[in-house]
């Protein structure tokens, strides 16, 4: 499922680095900690208890550039071990959901996008010139939204994989929205539950208004007084939240508890396991999964199914194991809009899912990897059983060097 990596990279416990390790890899996602890159050589004993602070358990470190540890896992083994998990969850058979046609929501779904954008950049202006949110505005909207996943989640969820880099902010909360109904609607919550989380998914990051642009955008590491301001948009949006009329205590949770960890090591309140509402636990991993999968200035996106599998992986401490598990079957290990490879060589984007077949979804074949070039476009059902071709394995768009906005959506 994923490709081999040298075996100069091991996993380690925190407790091993030493100055002199090159970390490969901080293991938690970019917004869960202030340097630039994941990868550094780690110069001295500050940098040491930097990386603790931070409430890393164990990282990756490339012993090609820097020290070895004697305790390390190779991470190829990691992976093979991510993998088995994954092909676990797929062979557990889910029931099919009724839906309409993926051609009829496709319209619709992409006006709702560019609505709920729009909604939202307008939501944040008004935060900053001191204004309330307007619940008569995010109410519909946000019905609208599990009403179209409702009728066939395929439509929407792939056009959240298209964000540019400066409208990161209010297109990550349209996407925690939406990643939250179907996370919602899996788990089996009722409908009146559904549209609560999502409203709290949309208004999640409200309390970013309050951070400063120069913070947000900052090109460098940021200064521990920086990274305290960055955090602090969690309190923020609580306080914005409790000045809202008519929100719940379910979009409170989740808003308010969307960056503390199952471990406890997450903020602002430093909750642990069940300390942490379902809905702050279910905010969490969304959060998070569309951070990691979303190009910003300085992050490169990981493919939907990498990134699935870095949260099992973090799940040992940062998440609630078995909710990742249900998110993970609520999009499916290649989740709509992904780039795929099929053993026969050819190149194509996951269009529609089938629940009770995970690994065999829609997808339209548009390139062929080994000759290079592209091919007309063809949809094949991999779940067809004249169908021949599988999945060999997640691709990355950039890599390929194909434009994923002439295909997704
Ligand atoms: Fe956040």
């Amino acid at each position: 499922m994923q490709t081999p990596t040298p075996s100069s990279i091991k996993k380690i416990p925190v407790g091993l680095l030493r100055p002199g390790m090159y970390v490969q890899d901080v293991n938690c996602s970019w917004m869960d900690h202030p340097f630039v890159t994941n990868h550094f050589l780690v110069k001295d004993e500050k940098r040491v208890m930097e990386i603790r602070a931070l409430g890393v358990r164990e990282l990756y470190i490339d012993t090609g550039k820097g020290l070895d540890a004697a305790d390390a896992t190779p991470q190829d083994e990691v992976r093979r071990e991510i993998d088995a998990s994954m092909a676990r969850i797929a062979s557990e058979a889910q029931v099919e959901p009724e839906r309409v046609p993926l051609e009829r929501e496709i319209d619709h779904a992409r006006h709702l996008h560019g609505e709920a954008s729009r909604v939202v950049q307008g939501m944040l202006r008004d935060i900053r010139l001191g204004r309330q949110i307007e619940m008569e505005q995010v109410e519909p909207l946000v019905e609208k939204m599990v009403d179209s996943i409702f009728r066939n989640q395929d439509a929407l969820l792939p056009l959240l994989r298209l964000k540019n880099h400066d409208d990161y902010t209010f297109k990550h909360s349209v996407s925690v929205c939406a990643l939250l109904v179907s996370f919602a609607r899996g788990l089996g919550l009722e409908r009146g539950i559904i549209k609560e989380v999502a409203i709290g998914g949309l208004l999640h990051d409200v309390g970013k208004a309050k951070v400063p642009d120069e913070i947000l955008n900052k090109p460098a590491k940021l200064t521990e007084a920086e990274f305290a301001q960055m955090k602090n948009h969690v309190v923020q949006s609580i306080l914005i939240l409790q000045n809202t009329p008519g929100i719940s205590r379910i979009a409170l949770d989740v808003a308010g508890q969307h960056h503390e960890r199952y471990d406890g090591t997450g903020y602002p309140n430093k909750l642990k396991g069940g300390e942490i509402s379902l809905y702050g636990r279910m905010g969490a991993i969304v959060d998070v999964y569309d951070a990691i999968t979303s190009n910003r200035v300085y992050h490169k996106g990981m493919a939907p199914t990498a990134a699935l599998g870095r949260l099992m992986e973090w799940s040992k401490y940062h998440f609630d194991p078995e909710l990742v598990r249900a998110y993970v079957k609520s999009i499916g290990i290649y989740p709509t809009g992904s780039l795929v490879r099929l053993v026969s060589g050819r190149l194509g984007v996951v269009k529609e899912q089938h629940a009770d077949k995970m690994m065999q979804p829609r997808v339209l074949v548009m390139y062929h990897a080994e000759k290079r070039y592209y091919l007309p476009p063809e949809e094949i059902d991999l779940a067809w059983s004249g169908c021949q071709d599988r999945i060999a394995g997640h691709e990355d768009f950039d890599a390929w060097e194909i434009d994923p906005k002439r295909w997704v959506g």
